[in-house]
Parts: structure tokens; C-alpha cells; sequence
């Protein structure tokens, strides 16, 4: 599918001669809209989406999931107080993080969010400080998906969740301190793009949760994926939502109870909202590469570089410029600082604004000031 730039050439140059380069920009009603379709793709009436902040924690987004209807997903104890801080209440709040020190645990379980234990020692020290109180677990079923290695969170490799082996463990430590298990929670990993994969994560974690005779709700996690390259088809979310709807209705039905179906995507919400705006600097021809030097680097979005992921580059400023083949790279001082590799791009000239697409999920939140160089501004149009 062609790709649309998410700002025009105007527009471009006028937010550069505002704010400078580089800038993160977003869509406040890409978010709202992309929140509004997911939610209508899933007919089953007892859902909740749990955006998943750690994908984006700018606030004005967050306040546009919140005045969507969204409840939010968070992993550490800075996301949760980001989370209180935006307006969401503990009730709409889960919380989902592997090795926690006790201490964490506990000041987290104290804010009265929906803890998903990722370990039978997380169980184990919840039942001893909150004897028979009600919990819920995230269960590792053995399968993972996702776009790279470093993101698939189910399977035998992967450090998150209760292992499925370990339910008959997990089920004594419940009743040695009278718990109740009220949910079930499970996140496979990330840019799925295939609802097959997901169906199949869910068809599993619905086959454990036969063991569990208390549940209210199961979260089957986030991890849908965008259409990066342009030759990439989008999920087809309606698809998905309605048979993840009616697998998950049948299951109730078996069960003998309507529970809560619950998701959590980040990704899914965001990516397409955001894009990273920055300025050719330099260029530079060796015998392998023509280089187009930019005013960025991996420290403001890291993905190409941690995950050779593939992100869509516009020249705002010279959309109708010869193609060249180039290679994008920053200004950080590692040769791995590349954005894109013998990319066919409307010739780049030093000045021109170039575009970075789809940067409206792990972006910002995964920059740093390595180089001693700041983070982006980030700037919420509409
Ligand atoms: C527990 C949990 N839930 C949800 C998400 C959101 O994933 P995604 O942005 O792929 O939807 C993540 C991200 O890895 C996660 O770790």
C-alpha cells in the first residue's frame, strides 16, 4: 500500500522554522481514530484495551486514549505513576513487569492496579503480604511470534510469565495462601501482523484458563502489528476481532461465565500517529555508499539499529526530486548509526527535511542522550 506522509512539505518547514530539527510529531487524531477502530472490530461487549504506554508515554496522547475509553497497560512502577498521573484510575490500570524486587512489588500492589504476576515467587510474596487476596497471572504457554528475537515474550526462551509446567505448582502456592486467581493475562511479542498467530496464542491460553474455576477476566496481551513497508498488508483487525470475539464467547459459554476480554496493544495505537522529523546535514560518497548525513541518530530512534527494522523515509522538501540510491545515517559517532541502506530516495539535498515514518511507537521512549546530544521535542498536532 502507498504510504502518506503524516505531515505536509508545508508543514514541514513550517514546524522546522517553529520547533528545529529534529522533532517528533504525532497525530492526535490518528490516535483517537485507530483507538475508535480497534475497539469497533471487537463485537464481543465485554472488552477493555489496555493501551500499553510503554510504546508511547507522551501525555496528550495518553489524555486522548484516556477521553477514548481506553484503560491502560504499564511495566514498571514509573509507568504506573505516568499512568495515575494521566488521569486513568487504579481500576483502569494493569500492570505487568518481571523481576521486581519485593519492595517494588509490594508499593506497586499497594496502588490497587491489576497486577499480572509474572512469577511463582512474585505469587508467593503477593499470597504472604495479601493472604487470600485475588491475583492475576501471566502465563507463559510456550509460544511465541514477533517481528525479531528480542521481542518474542512466549516460548521456552523467553523470561516473562509463569511456565505452563509450573500451573500445578502455581495452583498449591494459591491455595496455601487462599488466593483466588481472577485473571489470566499472556503476551506473546510484538509487529504481528498475521492474526493466526495471535488466534493460535489465544486458542492456548484459553485451554489453561480450563484450570482455573474463579477467573473475571483473560488479557491475551498487545503485539499487533503495522504495515512498515510499503508492500507489507495491513492486520485485518475486523477479522481478527471477530474471531477472537467468538472463540472467546464460546469459551464463556463452556465456562459458565461472561468474563472480560481484555487486550493490550501499544504499537497497534500509536506507530502510524508518529513520525520523526530531521534535516540533511551533509553528504558524503565512498565506493560502497552514497551517505545522507541527518541531524538524528539511533539515540532518537533506535529501531533501525537494535532491530534492523525498516522504517518509510519522505523527502518533504523534494518529493519530486531524481530517485538516488542512499544510504541514511546520523550523527551519532558508531558506524552501526544507519537509518536505512542503498534507500531510493528523491534526491537529498543539505537542507531538505526528511521524514521518518511510522516512528509513533518506540521512538521517543527508547532515545536517549548518548553523545551528549538531547532528546527530540515532541510536538501533538490537532
Ligand atoms: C506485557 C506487554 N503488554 C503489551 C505490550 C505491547 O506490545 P505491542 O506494542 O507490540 O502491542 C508489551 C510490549 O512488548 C508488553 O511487554
Amino acid at each position: 500500500m502507498e504510504k502518506k506522509p503524516l505531515i505536509s512539505g508545508a508543514e514541514a518547514k513550517r514546524l522546522a522554522a517553529k520547533y528545529g530539527t529534529p522533532l517528533y510529531v504525532y497525530r492526535q487524531s490518528v490516535v483517537a481514530e485507530t483507538y475508535r477502530r480497534l475497539r469497533a472490530a471487537i463485537p464481543y461487549p465485554k472488552t477493555r484495551i489496555y493501551y500499553a504506554c510503554k510504546a508511547n508515554a507522551n501525555a496528550k496522547l495518553l489524555a486522548t486514549l484516556r477521553r477514548a475509553g481506553a484503560c491502560i497497560e504499564t511495566v514498571s512502577p514509573g509507568e504506573v505513576a505516568l499512568a495515575l498521573r494521566a488521569g486513568f484510575p487504579p481500576s483502569r490500570i494493569s500492570f505487568t513487569c518481571s523481576n521486581l524486587s519485593e519492595k517494588e512489588l509490594l508499593a506497586v500492589a499497594k496502588k490497587g492496579v491489576r497486577m499480572h504476576l509474572d512469577s511463582l515467587n512474585q505469587v508467593r510474596r503477593i499470597g504472604a503480604a495479601f493472604p487470600g487476596s485475588s491475583i492475576f497471572v501471566r502465563i507463559n504457554t510456550g509460544l511465541g511470534a514477533g517481528h525479531h528475537s528480542h521481542v518474542i515474550t512466549g516460548g521456552p526462551e523467553s523470561k516473562f510469565g509463569i511456565y505452563h509446567t509450573d500451573i500445578p505448582e502455581l495452583l498449591r502456592i494459591v491455595r496455601e495462601y487462599g488466593l483466588t486467581v481472577a485473571g489470566l493475562e499472556q503476551h506473546i511479542g510484538s509487529n504481528i501482523l498475521d492474526a493466526r498467530a495471535f488466534v493460535r496464542a489465544m486458542r492456548n491460553l484459553l485451554e489453561s484458563a480450563k484450570r482455573f474455576p474463579d477467573l473475571e477476566a483473560i488479557d491475551f496481551g498487545g503485539g499487533l502489528g503495522i504495515p512498515y513497508r510499503p508492500e507489507e498488508k495491513p492486520l485485518d483487525v475486523r477479522a481478527l476481532g471477530a474471531r477472537v470475539s467468538a472463540a472467546f464467547a464460546k469459551f464463556c459459554k463452556a465456562y459458565g461465565r461472561e468474563l472480560e476480554l481484555a487486550i493490550e496493544p501499544g504499537r497497534y495505537l500509536v506507530a502510524e500517529a508518529g513520525a520523526l522529523l530531521a534535516e540533511v546535514t551533509d553528504r558524503k560518497e565512498t565506493t560502497a555508499h552514497s551517505f545522507v548525513g541527518v541531524d538524528t541518530g539511533f539515540n532518537h530512534l533506535v529501531r533501525p539499529m537494535m532491530y534492523g527494522s525498516y522504517h518509510h523515509i519522505f523527502n518533504l522538501t523534494n518529493p519530486r526530486g531524481k530517485k538516488e540510491s542512499v544510504t541514511v545515517a546520523g550523527n551519532i559517532c558508531e558506524s552501526g548509526d544507519i537509518f536505512a541502506k542503498h534507500r531510493a530516495l528523491p534526491a537529498p539535498r543539505i537542507g531538505d527535511l526528511l521524514l521518518f515514518a511510522d516512528a509513533g511507537a518506540y521512538g521517543y521512549v527508547m532515545g536517549s542522550d548518548y553523545n551528549q546530544r538531547p532528546r527530540p521535542r515532541e510536538i501533538v498536532l490537532d
